[in-house]
């Protein structure tokens, strides 16, 4: 029975992974996270057991080739952030919010972030910035909005930061990367994202806060890890950061098949005998593929 594969939480139609569990699991293991940007790679990671999917806002960059984030809207993300929830049965889908969605005033970042819940089906949001975000990170806390802090490199920031750069490497840059955990965390987040910092910072911020702090490019010692999944597939057009491992190389695999079939079709050999239909069968439907949501 479905509800024995899944537990209790889908006799209660809920999801196996909420705030609470990720909260949880501080000092307990490693959350694997990883960002998912349509129903497919929501469901492939989904699967695959991630407690945590990020419709992250790199979307502008990895799938529609901006040169940064900052083009990214709320109506982009609010369609992708649909397509990954759609996707999703386990996992905790958190949605970006993108840039000047949250920035002009808290009314303005409520409604913006009550959206990706109410329209997209997010779970919790994500917010880019430190301790003078607590206002806003309280707001939405307070009603009924988990958020995701994000500190440390912060992409939609990358004309004030001057580049995309490793961040918190004087001490007095370090001591305030570790104030704004304290803050967001007093403010309400449920977790933080830490992002490009070196491996000490990552565990002092880590170390300073009873929240799980989730590192991209901050070393082994945070409570997880997230990664842009096209960057770890190897599915990214340019040279991914250094801080990413490649685990597979999808760009050249879809590479070789793009050309395979090109080239078939040049030659004659596609479609063969086996890609057409017989005269006089009734053969319906003609996909036997069941919908994906329809299962
Ligand atoms: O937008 C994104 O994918 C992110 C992660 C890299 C943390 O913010």
């Amino acid at each position: 029975m479905l509800a024995v594969r899944l537990g209790i939480w889908y006799i209660w139609g809920m999801k196996l992974w909420n705030v609470d569990r990720i909260r949880g699991l501080k000092g307990c293991g490693r959350l694997p996270c990883v960002t998912a940007y349509d129903f497919v790679s929501a469901r492939l990671a989904d699967e695959a057991g991630f407690p945590l999917l990020l419709a992250g806002d790199s979307l502008g960059t990895t799938v529609l080739g901006y040169a940064s984030t900052i083009p990214v809207t709320l109506d982009v993300m609010l369609h992708h952030t649909a397509a990954v929830a759609r996707g999703t049965r386990d996992a905790l889908v958190v949605a970006d919010m993108p840039f000047l969605s949250y920035q002009v005033s808290v009314a303005e970042g409520i409604r913006n972030a009550g959206r990706l819940l109410q329209e997209a089906g997010a779970d919790a949001v994500k917010i880019e910035g430190g301790a003078f975000r607590s206002e806003l990170v309280s707001a939405l806390t307070l009603n009924g909005i988990p958020v995701l802090g994000h500190i440390g490199l912060t992409p939609q920031s990358v004309n004030q930061l001057g580049g995309y750069k490793v961040q918190g490497r004087t001490q007095a840059a370090a001591e305030q990367l570790v104030a704004d955990a304290r803050a967001l965390e007093a403010a309400g987040a449920f977790a933080l994202v830490l992002e490009c910092v070196p491996p000490d910072l990552g565990e002092a911020v880590t170390a300073a806060v009873q929240i799980p702090v989730v590192g991209i490019g901050a070393g082994p010692g945070c409570d997880g890890q997230i990664l842009v999944a096209h960057d770890l597939l190897g599915l990214s057009l340019a040279p991914p950061p250094k801080f990413v491992k490649p685990y597979a190389a999808l760009a050249d695999a879809v590479r070789v098949a793009l050309g395979a079939y090109k080239m078939d079709v040049e030659a004659g050999r596609f479609p063969g005998p086996d890609q057409c239909y017989a005269q006089g069968t009734a053969e319906h439907p003609i996909s036997n593929r069941e919908h994906p949501i329809s299962k």
